[in-house]
Parts: structure tokens; sequence; C-alpha cells
């Protein structure tokens, strides 16, 4: 029904993550695997799912996918999803009362209701995170410094105070449009590998692991207490070889190592069996100003 389409075609990733897929979906877009419209694929599964814009984008475009099955080892994000999924209707309640609170004060002095969320949002998540903590932790992604997520050894989110003029914090329709696309999507917190029950010879991956690390002081990739080393790289590559074995299609964007070290073959290494496509892309996450410009992301299909 065209009413249906029109407010689906309006959602968007809820959250600002590192990695996110948006500037680069028209490339990916263009790489998707034909199945995906004639219906010969009818699952989707995405092992790191992060802010989910490849999700969205392909739960509004592609209608004959039946079943999704989104993936992350973030506790938090993924108990934000399950929030946003099942209980949108307190969650938005509670972030236009954050935001009305948070706006009212003055700006010098916002820094402290930052700062006694951020400290409620930990402690919180640990006894019991409800849809409460979950408007917390949208609240903080909105004001902290640059949306980043990051948390020290003992799980504890961190990131300092944005200081933002008029940051939107609750994008309440974005929330209940994302809600009504969550339903048919099953949200799990686990490692990669545990995606693969969910894959047979009908389903597309879609793969956005952290990034192999630009420089050595690059540091980002620390999304959870358990950051994704060498070996896991490995260990993903070993995973992509199985999936493929078994029939489905995947495609896998990374950054190119070959940004800093021309020498670097990790990728012609260990996916050689697959193609390898270079596109361009804008790097921003980097709050340096040398970081930023264009680098080359790496599409990998096996199909
Ligand atoms: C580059 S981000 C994904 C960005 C996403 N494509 C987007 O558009 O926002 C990588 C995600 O992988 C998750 N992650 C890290 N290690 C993981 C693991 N072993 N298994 C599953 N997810 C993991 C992180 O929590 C993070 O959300």
């Amino acid at each position: 029904m065209p009413v249906v389409v029109e407010k689906l075609i309006a959602a968007k990733p809820f959250l600002k993550w590192a990695g996110g897929k948006g500037q680069l979906l028209a490339e990916i877009d263009r790489r998707l695997p034909a199945g995906l419209k004639t219906g010969e694929v009818d699952t989707y599964v995405e092992p790191f799912v992060g802010g989910g814009a490849v999700f969205f984008h392909i739960a509004q475009n592609y209608d004959k996918i039946k079943r999704f099955y989104l993936l992350d080892i973030n506790e938090d994000l993924v108990n934000c999803y399950k929030a946003v999924k099942k209980d949108v209707g307190l969650l938005v309640r509670e972030l236009l009362s954050l935001q009305d609170k948070f706006l009212a004060i003055q700006r010098p002095k916002r820094k402290d209701f930052y700062l006694n969320i951020r400290k409620r949002f930990n402690t919180e998540k640990v006894a019991h995170f409800n849809t409460k903590t979950a408007a917390k932790l949208i609240f903080l992604n909105k004001t902290c410094f640059n949306g980043l997520y990051r948390v020290n050894r003992k799980g504890e989110f961190n990131v300092p105070f944005g200081d933002y003029k008029s940051p939107r914090i609750c994008a309440a329709k974005n929330l209940q449009i994302v809600s009504e696309i969550l339903q048919i999507a099953k949200i799990i917190c686990a490692d990669f590998t545990h995606s693969e029950t969910y894959i047979d010879n009908h389903t597309f991956v879609y793969l956005d692991p952290p990034y192999r690390p630009l420089s050595p002081t690059a540091s980002f990739t620390s999304y959870s207490k358990e950051d994704f080393n060498p070996e896991d790289q490995i260990r993903l590559a070993r995973f992509c070889r199985q999936i493929h074995s078994k029939g489905a299609k995947f495609l896998l964007s990374n950054s190119d190592p070959k940004n800093e070290n021309p020498t670097d073959r990790f990728f012609q290494d260990h996916y050689k069996e697959f193609t390898i496509d270079t596109v361009k892309a804008a790097r921003l996450i980097n709050c340096k100003a040398s970081g930023r410009g264009q680098i080359n992301e790496l599409l990998i299909t096996n199909y």
C-alpha cells in the first residue's frame, strides 16, 4: 500500500555508529545479488549490525526477503534495538522527557546533566537494562562527543560530553517506523560465528566487521570489552569460506589496509578466491584533520 511504502522509506539508523555505512549504500546496493529481487534469496543475515544502515536500506527496498537476523556482540546496542522493537511508546516518552529537560538547561550547565545520565546509564545497565536505559543510551549517543560509543575496561560508557548547540535527541517518527521494521527481525547478542545457524543457500549475508586499524595508534575499534584483533580477522575469513561452501551469498566491507601500508596483502591473501573491489569513501571517524579525506574501502563478494 502506498501509505506504508511512504512511511517505510523514511526509516534510517536511530544511532550514530562508528563505521556507519550510509555513504557507501549506493556502491553496496549496486553489488547486491540479483536473487534479492527474484526471491531466490529470502533470508538476510547481518552479523555486525552496528547502526544498521544496510539493514534499513534492504528491509525497505527488497520485499522478497522474509527473514532478517541482526547480530552484534555489543550488549548495550542489542538491548537498545530490542527496546525500540518491543516498547517504542515508552521509549519515545522517556527520550522526549530527557530532551525537554536537557534543552531547558542553559548551555554551560548541560554537561552536568549529561554526566549524571551517563552515570545512571552505567549503573542501570548492569542491574537491569530496560526501556528507560535504552532511552538513556540514545540520549548519550546524541549528546556525547561525535556520537561515539566507547567503554572502559569495566564496560562503563565513558565518552565525554559533546556540547552541541541544539542536538536532535528524539526523532520520534523515525523511532516508530524503525520499530515497525524491526518486527520482522530477530535481534541477537552474540559473536558473529553464531549467525551460521541462520545461513543456508537462500541467504544473503552482509558483513561489516570492525576495521583493521588504519594506523597503529587508531583505537576506535574498541566497540565493546572484546576488541576485534588480528586473529578475529582470520577467524572471519575462515567463516566467510564456510558460509560460501554452504551456498550463501556474502558481501563484506572493510577499509583497505593499503591506505596506510601499500604492501599489506591481508585481504588479497585471505580472500583470494573471492572478488575484491576497491571504492572511494570519505573517512570522518578520525578526529585529527589528517585522518580525514578520501580513503579506499574494500567490498568483497563471493558471487
Ligand atoms: C563497523 S561496525 C558496523 C557498522 C554498521 N555496518 C553500520 O552501518 O553502522 C562493527 C560492529 O561489529 C560489532 N562487533 C565487534 N566484534 C564482534 C564480534 N566478534 N561478533 C559480532 N559483532 C562484533 C561491534 O560492536 C560493531 O557494532
